[in-house]
């Protein structure tokens, strides 16, 4: 395997899978997270450009737990502040021994610092609107922890789609395995990118694309990343688009809601939220498991 994690096809079906068993040995019976001394020569620096709750928070669990020093590395207080680039920036941990790099930054600028620093390990935490690999694990094995595999399963994916990295990675991902379908639904102004997808297919209407579903996976409306104000009236969308307990009776009774947070309640109700059918709380624990079976893996590589 190689020694940097930036996309999602940078694995194999086989790598995904592999990486998915190798993290259920970091959650006990009990369903804590063992702690592990593998890497206590290792450095891990948590470089976030972007805010960030529970990939840098997991991120910085995960190395704690496998005994790595972990750099918190805060944006707001570093010389970018002072006109440094993310390449400078980097480099200078690379110079001062930090073994791998957990990046998120708003551009693609991972590949080539990958490229131009080759003495380090880094693994993608959030780029842009492109890719978010180690999210797309984690929901993979969050679905396979309740349905065994990915095989003959129809998903749904609903909400914001052109600006969703955690989409781009997640498609990607699924695409190796024999799923039963793929429903890509949401505004179709907020789904530009999916009208003719590669995989799956696309579907304006909530109510039909939910029929029989096994997982439906929402999402949030990302404001931050519209380059022109949003005009939208937010109770006609919630009519069409917000996840609720009525909406989903047309799902399988056994279906399971997810989200990969943050929860806006836009896009979903909390009575979904809370419902026996969520598993949202479920994907941040498994983020810290899958991300010390990524560190495992880069590390060691
Ligand atoms: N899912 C996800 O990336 O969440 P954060 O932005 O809180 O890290």
């Amino acid at each position: 395997m190689a020694k940097n994690l930036l996309s999602i096809s940078d694995l194999s079906k086989q790598d995904m899978l592999d990486l998915i068993e190798f993290s259920n040995n970091f959650i006990d019976d009990q369903g804590n997270f063992r702690k592990e001394d593998l890497f206590p020569d290792k450095i891990v620096a948590n470089v976030f450009c972007e805010p960030s709750t529970r990939t840098k928070s997991s991120f910085a669990i995960a190395a704690s737990n496998l005994g790595c020093s972990v750099i918190d590395f805060d944006i707001n207080t570093s010389s970018i502040q002072k006109g440094e680039s993310i390449y400078e920036t980097v480099d200078a941990l690379n110079l001062m021994g930090v073994d791998l790099c957990v990046l998120r930054h708003p551009e693609s600028v991972i590949r080539e610092l990958a490229e131009s620093l080759p003495k380090m390990s880094f693994v993608n935490a959030g780029e842009g609107s492109i890719s978010h690999p180690t999210q797309a694990l984690l929901d993979m094995k969050t679905i396979i922890d309740h349905k065994n595999s990915l095989d003959n399963l129809n998903i749904v994916i609903i909400g914001d789609l052109d600006h969703s990295r955690v989409t781009s990675s997640f498609v990607e991902g699924i695409a190796n395995f024999d799923i039963g379908s793929l429903t890509l639904c949401g505004h179709p102004e907020m789904c530009t990118n999916y009208q003719n997808p590669k995989t799956g297919n696309y579907e304006s209407d909530m109510n039909k694309a939910l029929q029989d579903a096994d997982v439906v996976m929402t999402l949030r409306i990302q404001h931050e990343r519209f380059e022109n104000e949003l005009n939208l009236d937010l109770e006609t969308y919630k009519s069409s688009y917000q996840l609720s307990s009525e909406k989903l009776e047309s799902a399988k009774g056994d279906v399971i809601v997810m989200h990969p947070g943050p929860v806006n309640y836009i896009e979903i109700t909390e009575a979904v939220y809370d419902s026996e059918n969520s598993v949202i709380r479920q994907q941040i624990a498994n983020g810290v498991a899958v991300r010390m079976a990524v560190l495992s893996r880069f590390l060691g590589s």
